[in-house]
């Protein structure tokens, strides 16, 4: 999905050009203007990497690396609840795969994409920190551990 600049997106880009505007003699102003872009639109679709290259003056594919290299930024527009899957060593032993094919199945989504209603995005992450409780899934900021497949469906019913 786009976002227009001048229909209801408009306050969004006013905000971010403000940002900008105070940032742009600032070194190393490409960090906090993406962090703030990201902070306003909730991701970092094209049209809004385009207008943070136009308005620091740096090539889009310097910001699009940047947006690609560090797991901070979101490319893609997140569901409204954002589902992450540990893949990390502790929870892949203690059968995480076995979680994320089910929340695949039970969601009818693919893993890193979001449901076409928009209320569930299903991602496979890194490490959680909180390997003690594997296999481990966090919605939101929540967390979810020691679980298995058959927990699933009752908790994604308590967010639908
Ligand atoms: S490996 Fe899953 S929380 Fe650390």
């Amino acid at each position: 999905m786009s976002i227009d600049r001048n229909g209801k997106g408009k306050a969004k880009f006013d905000q971010l050009q403000a940002f900008i505007e105070e940032m742009r003699l600032e070194p190393g102003a490409l960090m906090p203007v993406m962090q703030k872009a990201q902070e306003i639109f909730g991701y970092l679709p094209e049209e809004v990497q385009r207008f943070v290259a136009e308005g620091l003056g740096v090539t889009l594919s310097e910001v699009y690396g940047v947006a690609t290299f560090y797991s901070q930024f979101v490319l893609e527009e997140q569901g409204e609840h954002v589902i992450g899957v540990c893949m990390g060593t502790a929870c892949y032993v203690k059968g995480s795969q076995a979680i994320l094919d089910r929340l695949a199945g039970e969601l009818k989504v693919e893993v890193g994409k979001t449901t076409p209603d928009g209320k569930f995005t299903l991602n496979a992450t890194r490490c959680l920190g909180c390997c003690g409780l594997a296999p481990v899934m966090m919605i939101g900021d929540e967390v979810f551990g020691r679980l298995t497949p058959d927990d699933i469906p009752g908790i994604v019913a308590k967010f639908r």
